[in-house]
């Protein structure tokens, strides 16, 4: 979603800027400007489309500066255009405001503003803030923002330059992140560690409520009544190389092939064979608060909702607790039963989609224990859950989710194994599923050497308008998974169902041009799976099965075969949703789709 970059130091600040945004590209925009002081006006460039687009409009006509603030836009309010990109400067022109996030009361606010004469040049909601904050300047940059925020209702990451309190960005944070890059002789404020990583690896993250002042050498932290408060400095501890593409033609396809390491990381260390059991230091609830868990709830959206419903299944399977799983968007509007025995699990890639934040404080709220699952170390749901289990996936840049989703399922299961253990599962299954998951790693790396045979697949079905996704049991949020991936970048309908699901309806779609594919691998449910496959070949259906061993009631049913290794049940959709990611990328790049950055969304939803 939008990203903000701002830099106050010796150092030609277009560069800077420019650099900051591409670092921030993989979160998906639509728009792109910078606002720059060059010692006695501010300048504005801005151009809808890519980041290249507003290098063209630059390089037509540069602007000079060491203090800044750059943009990326994802349009909420108004069209992606020239007039609605960021910044957006008051009427006089002395102050230029970037933003992140939704002004709920922008329709008062510019009503307010228009009868004081403020004329309107953009559709955006942000626009009201550059005005208001130059209604309210009187001398210090600082005192106008935390004025004007006491007038506006809603989210926002913001970064504020004026020409008439120079030498300082003034920023502040609700609902949307932001943090300082520390450096010497120069700092930076972003929404993004990867904006900064190139320059600083000290960063403060900015929590809900925090206006910062930042200078070329010195920055401050400050409250709702300018009252200095203190912000520890983070180290990122993640390299610039995870963040670009060494090599692979995408960040997609480099984070597929990354998962042998990725999901060796999430175990690293957390599990123990001998004992059938996981360690997971972060979770902070002692023995006792683990056995008072009445019931589970996991709440995510998207590719984590996915990975949720796995956990469910896993955890009521091996703990008998009871689990729900909501979307979080949902979740949030919906007064839920919770009690303080309830364990709230919150599943997020990026530890910062809006709704699923909004869900993990609605939870606490009610009273229960909350447990993040999250892949981005310092993210605002790391830092406000009651306890946590990072994934350790590595940075994920692909809008499609895929390391994490292996590593949210692999998070998942050493959760299980941990409170299966602590409730009635016997030392010798747990052993069973610990080496099982241990063996994860390689036996992704043999699904990967099966690449070319899905490539070959791709090639077959780049022209199809829909495909269905069919499995059973584990393999169910598997099959939705996989058509989530193909939808997302090659723009493709598919759906995922459950397989016997399909006689309700969508077996109506089933002809000789719908490609159905369908998760089988050998667990429980397994003949009734291939009973599923008859009923579709039946109707002509072109089907390619993922299974995971020669198998004499399939002969005949299957058009293409992808093999996965095979495993305990629980632990099956990690190796099918290798061939499902491969699957959806390839028949993306064949379509000539961009892959890392498809229409319309965003990395990371920071937006309701
Ligand atoms: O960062 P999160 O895991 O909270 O993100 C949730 C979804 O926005 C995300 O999984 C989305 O569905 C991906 N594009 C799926 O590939």
């Amino acid at each position: 979603m939008c990203g903000i970059i701002g830099y106050v130091g010796p150092k030609p600040v277009v560069p800077l800027l420019i650099e900051g945004l591409k670092r921030m590209e993989y979160r998906g925009y639509d728009s792109a400007g910078v606002a720059v002081y060059d010692g006695t006006v501010l300048h504005t460039r801005r151009a809808a489309g890519k980041i290249a687009k507003l290098e063209a409009v630059l390089a037509a006509n540069p602007v000079h500066g060491a203090i800044g603030i750059g943009h990326t836009r994802w349009a909420t309010h108004g069209p992606p255009t020239e007039r609605n990109a960021h910044p957006h400067r008051s009427a006089d022109g002395t102050i230029s405001v970037v933003h992140n996030g939704i002004i709920e009361n922008v329709n008062t606010l510019r009503a307010a503003l228009q009868e004081l004469g403020y004329v309107f040049n953009s559709d955006t909601d942000t626009e009201v803030l550059a005005h208001l904050i130059q209604e309210l300047f009187d001398g210090s940059l600082e005192e106008a923002v935390l004025s004007a925020l006491t007038k506006v209702e809603g989210t926002y990451g913001l970064a504020v330059l004026s020409s008439r309190d120079a030498g300082k960005i003034v920023a502040a944070r609700k609902g949307s992140p932001l943090l300082i890059g520390v450096g010497h002789g120069e700092n930076f404020l972003a929404s993004d560690p990867s904006a900064v990583l190139a320059h600083t690896r000290q960063v403060v993250y900015l929590d809900d409520g925090d206006v910062a002042v930042i200078e070329h050498d010195a920055y401050r932290v400050i409250d709702a009544h300018a009252a200095t408060i203190s912000r520890k400095v983070d180290r990122i501890h993640w390299d610039l190389a995870e963040i670009e593409r060494g090599g692979y033609d995408h960040f997609m396809l480099k984070e597929i092939f990354e998962q042998p390491v990725s999901v060796e990381n999430t175990m690293r260390g957390r599990l123990i064979l001998d004992d059938g059991t996981a360690k997971l230091g972060g979770i902070n609830l002692s023995h006792d608060e683990l056995l008072r868990i009445d019931n589970v709830i996991i709440t995510a959206c998207g590719t984590s909702w996915h990975s949720a419903l796995i956990g469910e299944m896993m955890i009521e399977e091996l703990c008998r607790i009871p689990v729900e799983v909501e979307y979080a968007s949902e979740f949030r509007y919906k007064n839920p039963i919770v009690s303080d025995r309830t364990l709230c699990i919150v599943i997020s890639q990026s530890g910062e989609t809006a709704d699923t934040l909004a869900a993990m404080r609605e939870a606490k709220r009610r009273g229960a224990r909350t447990l993040g699952l999250v892949n981005v170390v310092g993210s605002t749901i790391a830092r406000e859950d009651d306890g946590g289990v990072y994934l350790h996936a590595g940075p994920e840049i692909g809008v499609a989710s895929t390391k994490a989703f292996t590593s949210q399922v692999v998070a998942l299961a050493l959760l299980t194994l941990k409170l299966a253990r602590k409730h009635n599962l016997s030392v010798v299954r747990g052993r069973e599923l610990a080496q099982a998951m241990h063996d994860l790693p390689a036996q992704i790396q043999t699904v990967l050497e099966t690449a070319t045979v899905i490539e070959a697949i791709a090639e077959e079905f780049k022209h199809a308008t829909n495909f269905l996704y069919l499995g059973r049991g584990y393999s169910f949020p598997t099959a939705l998974e996989g058509a989530l991936k193909l939808k997302e970048i090659s723009y493709i309908h598919a759906e995922g169902y459950p397989a016997a699901e399909m006689k309700h309806g969508p077996i109506a779609l089933i002809d000789d041009q719908m490609p159905v594919v369908f998760i089988a691998p050998h667990d429980a449910v397994f003949d009734k799976v291939v009973s599923n496959i008859q009923e579709c070949r039946a109707r002509h259906g072109r089907t390619i099965v993922i299974t995971t061993r020669d198998e004499p009631a399939l002969k005949g049913l299957i058009d293409y075969e992808i093999r996965i290794p095979e495993t305990v049940d629980m632990l099956s959709p990690v190796l099918a949703a290798v061939p499902l990611q491969l699957l959806a990328y390839y028949i993306a790049v064949k379509r000539g789709a961009n892959v890392d950055q498809p229409r319309n969304l965003a990395k990371s939803v920071t937006v309701e």
